[in-house]
């Protein structure tokens, strides 16, 4: 795969997990070293995907389907924002990005993780974040976070079971990928989550 001189950052974790209120500490710590800082989000970061956006996160639909328009978005993503970015040396910031697929729905609705695996060479093809940081807390502690949150969409109406399994998927990815992946504490306060964040950041 083509070498780019920028770097790819992805946040991950469960609905909850918080990683969404770090990005722009995130932001301002890249941007002070002097880069360019893309920051997007995942399903979306394009107008079509923007749009597939609206469709996964209200229509019901079979698990399959989610994935492959997941991945439908995705490579608009990547030929729009994110390779171009990276081209021409940005740092690219994503909320959210495969390992998202492989979790939720992989791991938590069941497709086939061979399914996944191809749909990722396809539309990547080895393109992959040089680092994600997963944002990790129990199941319990993201639906009651969620529970005084904004108005639910359908993958944050899901119960404990679902939540259960998206973190173990989660946490199996950040094992099997320890290079690429920094496992957070986020069960902890808002400013112990923010000094890790720094800490971890500043390593990249
Ligand atoms: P967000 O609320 O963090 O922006 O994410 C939108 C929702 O989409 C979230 O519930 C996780 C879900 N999602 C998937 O199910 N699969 C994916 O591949 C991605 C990127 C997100």
């Amino acid at each position: 795969m083509t070498q780019y001189s920028g770097k790819f950052i992805s946040l991950e974790g469960m609905d909850g997990a918080g990683k969404s209120t770090h990005i722009p500490t995130i932001i301002s710590l890249l941007e002070a070293r002097g880069v360019e800082v893309v920051s997007t989000r995942e399903p979306g970061g394009t107008k079509l995907g923007e749009q597939l956006r609206e469709l996964l996160l209200h229509a019901p639909m079979h698990p399959e389907t989610e994935a492959m328009l997941m991945f439908a978005a995705r490579r608009e993503h990547i030929a729009e924002v994110i390779e171009p970015a990276l081209a021409r040396g940005a740092y690219v910031l994503t909320d959210r990005f495969t390992d998202a697929t492989y979790a939720y729905q992989c791991g938590a609705k069941g497709v086939a993780s061979h399914k996944i695996l191809q749909l990722e060479d396809w539309v990547q093809a080895g393109l992959q974040p040089d680092v994600t940081l997963l944002f990790d807390v129990p199941a319990e502690v993201s639906l009651q976070r969620l529970s005084t949150a904004r108005a639910p969409d359908k993958f944050e109406r899901e119960g404990v079971v679902f939540f259960e399994k998206l973190r173990n998927s989660y946490l199996e990815r950040a094992a099997q990928f320890p290079q690429r992946f920094r496992v957070i504490d986020a069960n902890q306060s808002l400013e112990n989550v923010k000094a890790l964040v720094t800490k971890i950041i500043a390593t990249i």
